[in-house]
């Protein structure tokens, strides 16, 4: 791929959520959220427009709000949410070519069985898988995995650190040619290529090696998407990709010089680290369908899901939040309250508010009109191209759909695909077997 073309990866985590499934004309003709049919129409669509992946973000909680968990459940917000590894699997059966990015926890989970887990679906999509890496910050998670609420967030890193040492350890504990598969001889491995790798930390103490035959990939890619100082330093020594917001020109530019500062901390040349920018796209006619299909969408929603959406990405673990309270004086009570929500999330609201936005006009904004690859073909080849070298050239973009699925993605592929590839801006077909080579053999 040249290196004047992006990739491009699918948000497929909330469209069964969030009054997505209710959009008009979404999910109809499927059974409800389960049954896999629709992923795999949607999986075939992506394949068709040269699609990096698909992605599928995972938090393993209910989160609570103002107290219970009642509004979550009713009202389908980032509620119900499968555990993504099967789906891949078998979405990976009817493609050949599209990758996939599913979410491990490393606050969490053991980074033994997530190699393990990692390598086996290399081989069942034949090298076509990536994982999220996430350093968990929602509380109802913890609180299913033994801890009162969300650990420290030093703490939290200094786990995601090691974990990554012990996963470079053990992805590297079976050499590239140590299967010998020899019918003659009976000989299955070379154990001089099979190493042991006998780590003991603060966390971990695994002795090894991987029991996997070594993966088509060589070690499946890796996302990370934490956006603190510690968090992008995490990516810049271990990560393939970044994940990250930047809502203007400008933020993209200041993140990704960010991520070069701390790819030079170390020595590691930063093209090797791409950013996926994400975001929600709509492919409209003009502006009077974008209005229009954000009315729609607007109108999908029950009363209070914004604001329930709100108080779960904010993390504020049942902390009272009133729709019509300002949002300026709502985060200085959030601060003094010292609830443990997600700090840069805060930040971001203060800056993009004034101070009589309310918190529900500030959801919206967050849902609907926030939405920032909204327009014509044209308009978004437009603004691609101008946001993939703001943000450095490398890497591309990870949206959701928000006009529904899968007649909203399928629009992108018909219709944006095709000016992109007569621009010049992205691939007319895929040129390797495997997702990591499709991204970065250029
Ligand atoms: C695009 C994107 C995707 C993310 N996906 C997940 C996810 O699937 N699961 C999760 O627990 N956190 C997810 N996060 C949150 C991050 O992992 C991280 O907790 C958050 O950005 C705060 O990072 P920090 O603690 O380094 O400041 C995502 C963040 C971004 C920007």
């Amino acid at each position: 791929m040249p290196e004047s073309q992006f990739n491009l990866v699918c948000d497929l985590s909330l469209i069964h959520t969030n009054a997505k499934w209710r959009y008009p004309g979404s999910w109809s003709g499927y059974a409800p959220y389960g049954d896999p049919a629709i992923y795999f129409d949607i999986a075939r669509i992506l394949e068709r427009g040269k699609f990096d992946g698909a992605f599928f973000a995972d938090v393993a909680g209910t989160p609570m709000v103002n107290g219970s968990m009642d509004e979550t459940v009713e009202l389908g917000v980032a509620w119900p949410r499968h555990d993504p590894i099967p789906l891949v699997a078998a979405m990976s059966t009817v493609t050949e070519r599209l990758g996939f990015i599913t979410t491990m926890s490393m606050t969490y989970n053991h980074p033994f069985h997530t190699a393990r887990m990692m390598a086996s679906l290399d081989h069942v999509t034949r090298g076509r898988v990536a994982f999220n890496a996430v350093v968990s910050g929602f509380p109802q998670e913890a609180q299913n995995y033994g801890y009162d609420t969300t650990p420290d967030h030093e703490w939290r890193y200094r786990r995601a650190t090691e974990f990554q040492e012990v996963l470079t350890k053990l992805f590297n504990s079976v050499e590239p040619d140590a299967m010998l598969w020899d019918r003659e001889t009976g000989r299955v491995a070379d154990p001089s290529k099979v190493h042991r790798i006998d780590h003991e930390g603060e966390h971990f103490k695994v002795m090894g090696p991987l029991p996997t035959a070594p993966s088509p990939q060589g070690r499946p890619m890796q996302v990370m998407a934490g956006q603190s100082p510690s968090g992008i330093k995490l990516a810049a020594t271990y990560a393939d990709l970044q994940f990250a917001g930047g809502s203007s020109m400008k933020s993209k530019a200041a993140h990704r010089a960010k991520l070069v500062e701390a790819c030079a901390a170390i020595g590691r040349d930063p093209k090797e680290v791409g950013i996926l920018w994400a975001g929600q796209f709509d492919v409209v006619s003009g502006a009077a369908e974008a209005n229009e299909n954000a009315r729609r969408y607007r109108e999908s929603f029950p009363d209070r899901m914004p604001h329930v959406f709100l108080s779960q990405w904010w993390g504020l673990d049942g902390y009272p939040l009133e729709p019509d309270a300002y949002v300026h004086d709502t985060i200085t009570a959030v601060r003094a309250a010292g609830v443990a929500p997600n700090w840069g999330y805060l930040d971001m609201a203060m800056e993009n508010t004034t101070p009589t936005t309310t918190i529900k006009e500030y959801a919206l904004q967050w849902l609907v009109e926030g939405s920032e690859y909204v327009g014509t073909p044209e308009q978004l080849a437009d603004y691609m191209e101008e946001a993939f070298h703001a943000g450095g050239g490398v890497g591309g973009f990870m949206l959701a759909p928000r006009s529904g699925a899968p007649a909203g993605i399928a629009r992108f592929v018909d219709e944006v695909i095709p000016v992109l590839q007569h621009r010049g801006l992205f691939r007319k077909d895929y040129a390797h077997t495997t997702m990591r080579d499709n991204f970065y053999k250029k």
